[in-house]
């Protein structure tokens, strides 16, 4: 199994989107029962954009002490997904405590979900450190870390790159990549802190960006991943070039 995490410091950048599109474009390229999603964050957003329920859920499933692998729903693009589910307060105050206390409790989990020797999974979490964020940090295999092409993701590079290096000292072999989302040519500013981001990363940015695209925003109000509500669009086409580039990457 391969462990993606899809972080960032800043909320709004394309996480969610981006993980249920990418995970939408590599089901299409590996086929059923290869691809799952979890979604670690409590804004309990990402079962929004493959159109399914999230009653049941990851934070509820957890603290009542059952596996992941009853609350998993199967969705109509092969996609595999978790939700983090409706949880009271209370309930995420005891998720958070017991991620807290067994910083291995995510890849075990992981592990017994029954998701497959050959599955991959992409875990979306809350922006900034957190527990899930820790978790996440401590199984995958791959993290990437999403950004805008503006000032404001720009001035968070030095204090993630911080916290990867920090970070590092734990897990040597983990490999990171910045991804660029919503990337318009057309706006000065947006082209010029994508050349700054490019020079100042170098090879961590993926070599394919997202571009901005109303189709994004459109799909998700349709309730279904970008790829299939618009396979042909600018967006698609992207996630459809990095899920086979993510593919290349985690082949051993
Ligand atoms: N490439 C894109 N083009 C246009 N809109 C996008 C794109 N990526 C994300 N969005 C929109 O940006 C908003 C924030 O995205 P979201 O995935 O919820 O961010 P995060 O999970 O980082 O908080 C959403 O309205 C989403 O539809
Ligand atoms: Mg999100």
């Amino acid at each position: 199994m391969s462990i993606i995490g899809i972080v960032s410091m800043k909320g709004g950048v394309g996480k969610t989107s981006t993980t249920a599109n990418l995970a939408a474009a590599l089901a299409a390229v590996l086929g059923p029962n290869r691809v799952s999603v979890i979604d670690l964050d409590p804004q309990d957003a990402l079962h929004w954009h493959f159109g399914v329920d999230s009653k049941a859920g990851a934070c509820k499933q957890a603290v009542r002490g059952g596996d992941w692998s009853g609350a998993i729903v199967e969705s109509q693009y092969d996609v595999q997904c978790l939700p983090y589910g409706r949880a009271s307060e209370s309930e995420r105050e005891a998720f958070e405590e017991l991620l807290s206390q067994d910083a291995g409790w995510l890849g075990q989990q992981l592990e017994d979900a029954g998701l497959g020797d050959e599955g991959i999974v992409l875990v979306d979490v809350p922006p900034g450190p957190s527990v899930y964020l820790k978790q996440v940090f401590a199984c995958a295999d791959l993290i990437l870390i999403v950004l805008l092409a503006d000032a404001g993701s720009y001035a968070t590079v030095p204090s993630m790159e911080s916290w990867l290096k920090d970070m590092s000292v734990l897990r040597p072999e983990l490999n990171s990549f910045y991804v660029l989302n919503q990337v318009d040519r057309t706006q000065v500013l947006n082209r010029d802190v994508t050349e700054l981001l490019q020079g100042h990363l170098g090879a961590r940015i993926a070599p394919i960006c997202i571009h901005h695209d109303e189709v994004v925003r459109e799909a998700l109000a349709f309730r279904q991943p970008v790829v299939a509500y618009a396979p042909h669009g600018q967006a698609s086409k992207d996630i459809a070039q990095l899920a086979a580039w993510l593919i290349d990457n985690l082949s051993p």
